[in-house]
């Protein structure tokens, strides 16, 4: 245990780096490339905050591995970190000031120690596997809303078009029914907010490991629960995640898979 506070001190560290980068690009101006599709952005800023943390989190432990999204795969072993060094790029290549670093650390494949900075709040999420979850060191809990219709609800949309598509008849069911549902661009953000009760439930379809990773370790350290949208357990790279502060968990996912109205 000792050492997963360590581990922490180094993923605030790296993770403070990549949001001083993300800052500075913001002032000179950066790069902006597509790469899955037309609308999905890489910045110079994506790619020069993700090297600044492999430097820093692989000089430190030289035998840990990374998984980032832009640079993929880096060594091997249990200590695996996952990073993505700007969640929310679209808004951060438009100037939207709503975007992350996100950074957890998987040891033997459950993720044991996450950060994730919300870079323009300046505000620092950490947790520690059975520790808790904090915001700049203070405790956080899920929310106490206990019914779906007191809810505050977030999603996401995926970069693929058939998951967007899936996720339109969500959204009917749940805007279209009157519920407030919102779009940050951040799913690390979306997750944090869960954590801290900002949000009562968030889901989406089609997250990456390093989109999610940190996040859900905030949620279940903060009293929340993770599953799929089949009410399976989640594994990082699944296709559905559901995310919430646990009692409204099975309304909203009986809702989000109840018939659609079209069907
Ligand atoms: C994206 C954001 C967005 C989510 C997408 C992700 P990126 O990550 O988290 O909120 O809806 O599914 O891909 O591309 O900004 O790192
Ligand atoms: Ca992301
Ligand atoms: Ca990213």
């Amino acid at each position: 245990m000792e050492n997963y506070e360590i581990y922490l001190k180094e993923a605030i560290f790296a993770a403070r780096l990549a949001q001083q980068l993300q800052a500075s690009y913001q002032e000179q101006g950066f790069d902006i490339e597509s790469k899955s599709t037309q609308y999905d952005l890489v910045t110079t800023a994506d790619k020069e905050a993700e090297k600044v943390i492999a430097n820093h989190l692989l000089s430190a432990f030289p035998d840990h591995s990374m998984l980032g999204e832009e640079g993929g795969i880096t060594g091997s072993g249990p200590f695996r970190w996952i990073v993505d060094p700007v969640d929310g790029t679209v808004n951060y290549a438009h100037g939207l000031p709503c975007y992350s670093v996100s950074i957890g650390l998987e040891i033997e494949g459950k993720v044991e120690v996450g950060v994730i900075i919300d870079s323009t709040r300046d505000d620092v999420f950490t947790a520690i596997r059975g520790r808790g979850a904090f915001i700049n060191d203070k405790p956080i809990k899920v929310s106490k809303v206990t019914s779906l219709n007191q809810a505050m609800l977030a999603t996401g949309f995926s970069y693929r078009i058939d998951q967007r598509k899936i996720n339109l008849e969500f959204l009917d069911k749940t805007i279209g029914r009157g519920l407030p549902v919102r779009r940050l661009g951040s799913a690390a953000l979306d997750l944090a907010y869960v954590a801290m009760g900002r949000f009562d439930g968030f889901w989406e379809l089609g997250l990456s490991p390093w989109d999610a990773a940190a996040g859900v370790l905030l949620v279940e350290e903060a009293g929340g629960k993770i599953s799929t949208l089949e009410k399976g357990p989640y594994h990082l790279g699944d296709a559905s995640i559901v995310a919430t502060n646990g009692h409204i968990h099975d309304e909203l996912v009986d809702l989000l898979q109840s018939p659609s109205s079209s069907s």
